[in-house]
């Protein structure tokens, strides 16, 4: 079906500039949006596909060309260069006004360097700079690195992930950027998926909630206002819970779970006002994603009339003919993709050219063209790059790794630290003289910023061994270094540790995953890098192992992206803590909590499963599910959802309802006293789920429906209030009809998703 969206040329404005005018576009005071009309009626077709084209930046271009071989270029999503095409014909085709975007521009000289270019263009259209700017801006050196943003969610505090990202909005204009691919708001519902640290974990609504706030950080109320980026919802749909695990495998999803689980953080963010979408490598019931028009056009724009454009992911239109083979050549592809409603195409050659000669042909209709460039533009309006494409290079140093901005990513990793499992041993006495071995490959190295980081100044970061010997000058730290490289540790480093063990009062094992992009051939996590397996990889377990086996008390940290099967070690080890991929100062924040001058607070925002042969493994799962239990081997988690420790305790009482009756539309107030009993001021997260007793279709045994992290002084008892709206017990009925049913609902409320952490009572829906 042709693009049904009519592209009204105003004829107004042209006749304005027949009569010597400046043209409208050219006006500040206008609205963008007109300004984007005015501007798009003024292009030649070829001047509007270039809004659609992207490139990367020339200096990723040239070291992807020196650092891969054409084959690895083929199937690599994270570095591109172009055979046979130089950045000098890069920088041509932009004074040609042939490029409408970059990404992975990583300094102000760059970015400052191709506006120029655009600049000597003959309609002079800046250029919009996206780069992945996941938590923090921290491709670029000397940025604020906070928590991944499975940590952020971990802290269930929405206010600080939008302050994180508002301050991350500043570092990229800081920087040249003014658009970054985030947030990932996919479900993770696979731990061997090496993304899931890239998200919020599996629950749609936590997801939702973070995703939303990751949008009003970036982009303000409409992204127009000074520091503020665009943002972008990504990657739509399914990826999260690939068929084998892997980054890009195929998805098989009945519309009831795409509708239910997947789809709301992506409403939710396109509420919010974000004003771009990145579609997903994988295809979907048998339909790549990038050419998928239920998906892009009835869904996205018609039902939730999204405003913004669509941008491809890595080179994934090309892949609709060379991977999935529904196109038989890379102009069918652009083809298929225009069609289904995307507008931006990620990145490089043939796009311009093959587009323009589809439309000339008919084959893809103009008027597509049209609303994809009238929509960049606006954002080009929005964003002011009309009014200052450049980036003032002497405030760089200034606006980035900013005391504010140090704060908040400390906050941040204090906040999402998760403490698993405690004997008794910690908080430490960091008056105590102790002899302790801090070991592990991520114990002192940069392995705690996390994927989508490069490389950030030593001084910028404190690693775990850091913050640990500056939290307890007494005692006197002992560190066996096992190298970052968990592929390629070495029996005879574990063997000093394990000696060194032995004459120590306590090891600090600081272990996990690696997810550096730049040791890209070596990571174990992150992008493109999934596992068949959640244990611990490389000689981790054995280093752990053998040490406990010394019978020297061992606190175990782990400092990864995915979750991971440790059940061993949460036997045997005196406490295991989860701090994902802290950011700049998590060596700080983890070692503050080990010394007891921070309590933990932080929950987790995902199930861990105990090993991989228990996938899928979710809290929010149907009835049926364990209605078998494996007859060997457990179907319980390692750990549940929404659970962590503190070194204080909360006692929940006295959960009541406003009423225990409501309409269909109606609402309630769910009010339950928290009390924190222990001698520690602390803050916890205070969780709310429901359950429907009976329904007309299988609903899940618990969804969290809301959530408040409240601060207890020590003694102190507060009661939280949650407004509890009927729609919000809303599902798919069986002819998917969204429907609130009438009936019994079961109201929980506690401090994790374990049936003994939670009060419940009866809700009624007349
Ligand atoms: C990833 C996207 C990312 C893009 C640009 C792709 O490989 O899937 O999430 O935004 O690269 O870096």
């Amino acid at each position: 079906m042709k693009n049904p969206i009519i592209f009204i040329i105003p004829l107004l404005a042209l006749a304005g500039c027949s009569g010597g005018d400046a043209p409208l576009y050219k006006d500040p005071a206008q609205p963008a949006e007109k300004r984007a009309e005015d501007l798009t009626s003024r292009m030649t077709l070829e001047q509007k596909v270039a809004q659609m084209c992207q490139w990367v930046g020339l200096e990723h271009m040239k070291s992807a060309e020196k650092e891969l071989t054409e084959e690895e270029l083929h199937n690599n999503t994270a570095r591109g260069f172009y055979p046979g095409i130089t950045t000098a014909d890069v920088e041509q085709m932009t004074r040609d006004g042939k490029i409408g975007s970059f990404l992975h521009v990583l300094t102000a000289e760059e970015a400052n360097y191709l506006q120029r270019l655009a600049s000597q263009s003959p309609l002079q259209i800046p250029l919009l700079i996206g780069i992945d700017a996941i938590h923090g801006n921290a491709q670029v050196a000397g940025c604020t690195v906070y928590p991944t943003s499975i940590g952020q969610a971990s802290t269930f505090d929405p206010e600080l992930v939008e302050r994180i990202c508002e301050e991350t909005a500043a570092e990229m204009r800081a920087t040249g950027s003014q658009w970054t691919f985030n947030p990932n708001v996919e479900v993770a519902r696979d731990p061997r998926w090496g993304r899931v640290g890239e998200t919020f974990g599996e629950d749609p609504y936590l997801v939702s909630v973070m995703g939303a706030a990751s949008v009003r950080g970036y982009q303000g109320r409409d992204f127009s206002e000074p520091g503020r980026v665009l943002s972008c919802v990504k990657h739509f749909v399914g990826g999260s819970q690939p068929v084998n695990g892997t980054n890009g495998s195929p998805t098989d999803l009945s519309e009831r779970t795409i509708r239910e689980i997947f789809f709301p953080p992506f409403k939710a963010g396109i509420d919010a006002g974000a004003y771009s979408m990145m579609t997903a490598h994988n295809e979907l019931n048998g339909i790549p994603c990038h050419s998928n028009r239920w998906l892009m056009e009835d869904v996205v724009r018609g039902e939730w009339g999204f405003e913004g454009f669509i941008v491809s992911d890595w080179m994934d239109v090309e892949h609709i003919h060379d991977l999935h083979r529904t196109a038989t050549d890379n102009k069918d592809a652009f083809r298929q993709s225009v069609n289904a409603s995307m507008d931006m195409h990620m990145h490089g050659p043939q796009f311009y050219e093959k587009v323009i000669e589809l439309v000339k042909e008919g084959a893809v209709s103009e008027s597509a063209v049209n609303r994809a460039c009238l929509k960049i533009l606006t954002a080009k309006f929005k964003l002011g790059l009309f009014e200052n494409p450049y980036t003032d290079t002497e405030q760089t140093s200034k606006s980035v790794f900013t005391e504010k901005h140090r704060a908040t990513a400390y906050e941040a990793a204090v906040k999402s630290v998760v403490l698993l499992t405690n004997d008794g041993i910690l908080p430490l006495d960091a008056s105590k003289a102790m002899r302790v071995l801090v070991t592990g490959t991520n114990a002192d190295n940069q392995t705690i910023l996390g994927d989508w980081a490069l490389p950030q100044p030593e001084e910028n970061v404190t690693t775990i061994l850091e913050g640990l010997e500056e939290q307890s000058p007494a005692s006197k730290f002992t560190f066996i270094d096992q190298g970052w490289n968990i592929r390629r540790m070495s029996r005879s480093k574990v063997d000093e540790a394990v000696s060194a063990a032995r004459k120590s009062d306590l090891a600090i094992v600081v272990i996990g995953e690696h997810s550096l992009r730049n040791n890209w051939d070596d990571k174990t996590c992150g992008e493109d890098c999934d596992r068949s397996d959640i244990a611990l990889a490389g000689l981790s377990q054995q280093l752990a192992q053998r040490i406990i086996e010394t019978g020297t008390p061992i606190i175990v940290v782990l400092i990864n992206g995915r979750q991971l099967g440790v059940e061993w070690i949460v036997r045997h080890a005196a406490a295991l803590i989860e701090a994902w991929e802290p950011g700049s100062f998590g060596g700080r924040a983890v070692a503050e909590i080990i010394y007891g001058k921070a309590n933990p607070s932080g929950k987790l925002p995902v199930t861990i499963p105990r090993h991989v042969g228990q996938l899928q493994m979710v809290y929010n799962h149907k009835p049926s599910m364990y209605f078998h239990p494996y007859a060997i081997g457990e179907s319980t988690p390692l750990f549940p959802f929404g659970y962590g420790l503190s070194y204080t305790r909360y006692a929940y009482s006295n959960l009541r309802l406003s009423q225990d009756k409501i309409p269909g539309d109606g609402k309630v107030t769910v009010s339950v006293d928290v009390k924190n009993c222990g001698d520690r001021d602390g803050e916890e997260i205070v969780q709310l789920y429901i359950r429907d007793l009976y329904s007309s279709v299988t609903r899940p045994v618990m969804e969290l429906k809301d959530f408040r992290r409240v601060k207890l002084a020590k003694g102190e008892t507060k009661t939280v209030d949650f407004t509890l709206q009927a729609s919000k017990l809303a599902f798919y009925n069986n002819d998917m009809d969204w429907v609130v049913e009438a009936g019994d609902y079961k109201i929980m409320v506690g401090g994790s998703s374990l049936e003994k952490d939670l009060l419940n009572i009866n809700l009624n829906i007349e």
